[in-house]
């Protein structure tokens, strides 16, 4: 399968980038073609441009390609650390600029954008690895976890992909080295799972 593999973190010794690596050589040793991109390594300008709004716009060449890995993607996987509850300004403004109409949504006939938007993404399956230095049942009841929400419902789902996946990592400032292994072998068996050796 061809899986789009997405990371956004500035530091390549961080454990997100570990955790880029797993992912890149689980897909590889399953036989699947892998494009990957990482965002801060890319220098990747997040900041959306008026002339890129609206579905006609002519986008950098840039863009385009990124658009078209996107909506070519049979699977698509992205890894971040929380950051105020939200991804890294760099992620968000990558999706704000690929996740475009005509490409991952478009809203029906008649319909201005108030509507429900048909999803368009082929992608069979979605997973979002993230990492945080909060402990879960906080991060559920005090703060919502407003990851899960991000990306289940207002980007992936609403795109068309409703088979998704989230494992957050926590908490990782004080974790062993012995915790990160066991992690990072959760990350090969999620992808395994979600992406079997062809
Ligand atoms: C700008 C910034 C904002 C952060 N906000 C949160 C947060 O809202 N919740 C949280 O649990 N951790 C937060 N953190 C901690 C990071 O999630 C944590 O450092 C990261 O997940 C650890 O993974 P890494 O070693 O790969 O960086 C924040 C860190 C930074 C730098």
């Amino acid at each position: 399968m061809k899986i789009l593999v997405v990371l956004a973190h500035p530091n390549p010794k961080s454990f997100n980038a570990a955790i880029a690596q797993t992912v890149l050589q689980t897909l590889q040793a399953g036989g699947h073609e892998v494009i990957f991109h990482d965002l801060y390594a890319e220098n990747f300008d997040p900041v959306l441009k008026a002339a890129e709004m609206g579905k006609d716009a002519v986008l950098p060449l840039e863009i385009q390609h990124y658009c078209r890995e996107l909506a070519l993607a049979q699977g698509i996987i992205m890894i971040h650390p929380n950051w105020w509850g939200q991804p890294p300004a760099l992620l968000k403004g990558w999706v704000d600029r690929v996740f475009r109409p005509e490409v991952a949504y478009r809203f029906l006939e008649g319909d201005r954008g108030e509507g429900v938007p048909e999803g368009l993404l082929r992608a069979e399956a979605a997973l979002v690895f993230t990492t945080s230095n909060t402990a879960p049942l906080r991060e559920l009841e005090y703060f919502g976890d407003p990851l899960q929400n991000i990306w289940q419902n207002c980007i992936f789902r609403l795109c068309g992909i409703s088979r998704f996946l989230r494992q957050n990592f926590a908490i990782v400032v004080t974790s062993t080295p012995e915790q990160r292994r066991e992690w990072l072998q959760q990350v090969t068996t999620i992808v395994e799972a979600f992406f079997p050796k062809v």
